[in-house]
């Protein structure tokens, strides 16, 4: 229904660090949400959450239908996942759990559009998968999704800013519209007094930090996190998972993250399980 969405989209105004990179930005540069250069929200408007869109229902940011996806392996087909249908409601943080091997990643992957599946459909922020060519799907990776991963995924010679603004690159964003950003985006993570540092030079939670940031850059409609406090101890994973509870709100992304931590559940607004392929729990 609208209502579900409401607890959290009501708090995009307030932000991280006192004011969301979104809205700071977007206040700095005059643009009213869809960025100055015309690509960033993959067409949300400034008050998105809740806004129609072609084929996902409001508040859907993410519809899975009845997907399935085999691997062919020498002793035989492993059916990862076996007929999986959710939901992913706009501006809520949802946590998938499950066993080693229930299919996690497996869903991620597909959700985030770097793996294709046997069958079923894929809908995010109104786009199904399955419409997109490739230059289509690149696009949606670039400027509607950010990953952040286990093993952070930092390119080590590169500073934490100059990490950040990869993304940004990719886009050819303009050098200081670029720096401004990334000064935001580090500030909204903690780090803005670490932002000459490598990533060998940063703890793994700080780490972790520079990759949302990263993840945020392009200003994603949907963030995917795949274990992303699997390699952190108990505390610092769950500071990272604090964050991105906190981007959650302040910046209006979605979240869809995969935890072994039965910890960080009670951050999430709902939790999905995976056993064996199927989802058995969802709310
Ligand atoms: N590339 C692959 N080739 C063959 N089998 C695979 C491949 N990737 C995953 N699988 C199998 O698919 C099933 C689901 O794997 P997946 O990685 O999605 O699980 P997971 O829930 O993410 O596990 P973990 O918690 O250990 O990360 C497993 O049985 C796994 O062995
Ligand atoms: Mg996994």
């Amino acid at each position: 229904m609208s209502g579900e969405h409401n607890a959290s989209g009501q708090d995009r105004s307030r932000g991280v660090a006192g004011g969301g990179v979104h809205d700071a930005y977007d206040a700095r540069h005059g643009a009213a949400g869809g960025g100055a250069d015309g690509v960033g929200d993959g067409g949300r408007p400034a008050g998105g959450v809740g806004t129609a869109v072609a084929e996902a229902p409001p508040g859907a940011m993410v519809v899975v239908e009845d997907l399935h996806r085999s691997y062919g392996t020498a002793a035989g087909a492993v059916h990862a996942l076996r007929g999986v249908s959710c939901r992913v409601p706009r501006g809520e943080l949802v946590a998938l759990r499950g066993r080693s091997g229930s299919g996690k990643t497996t869903l991620l992957n597909l959700v985030g559009g770097l793996d294709t599946p046997d069958s079923g459909r894929i809908t995010v922020d109104g786009t199904a998968l399955a419409d997109l060519g490739e230059s289509g799907m690149l696009a949606m990776r670039r400027e509607r999704i950010g990953f952040v991963f286990q093993s952070f995924g930092l390119i080590p010679i590169l500073s934490a800013a100059e990490n950040v603004g990869v993304p940004l690159r990719l886009r050819k964003v303009a050098p200081r519209e670029r720096e401004e950003r990334v000064q935001l985006l580090l500030s909204l993570v903690g780090l803005a007094d670490h932002a000459e540092q490598r990533p060998g030079e940063l703890s793994g939670g700080q780490q972790q930090r520079v990759a949302i940031a990263r993840a945020l850059a392009n200003r994603p409609a949907l963030l995917i996190a795949d274990e992303p406090t699997g390699q952190l101890d108990a505390e610092t994973g769950l500071e990272v998972m604090e964050l991105l509870r906190a981007v959650v709100r302040s910046e209006g992304v979605t979240a869809l993250v995969a935890t072994h931590d039965a910890n960080l559940l009670g951050l999430a607004d709902r939790v999905m399980e995976l056993s064996d392929g199927v989802i058995t729990e969802e709310g």
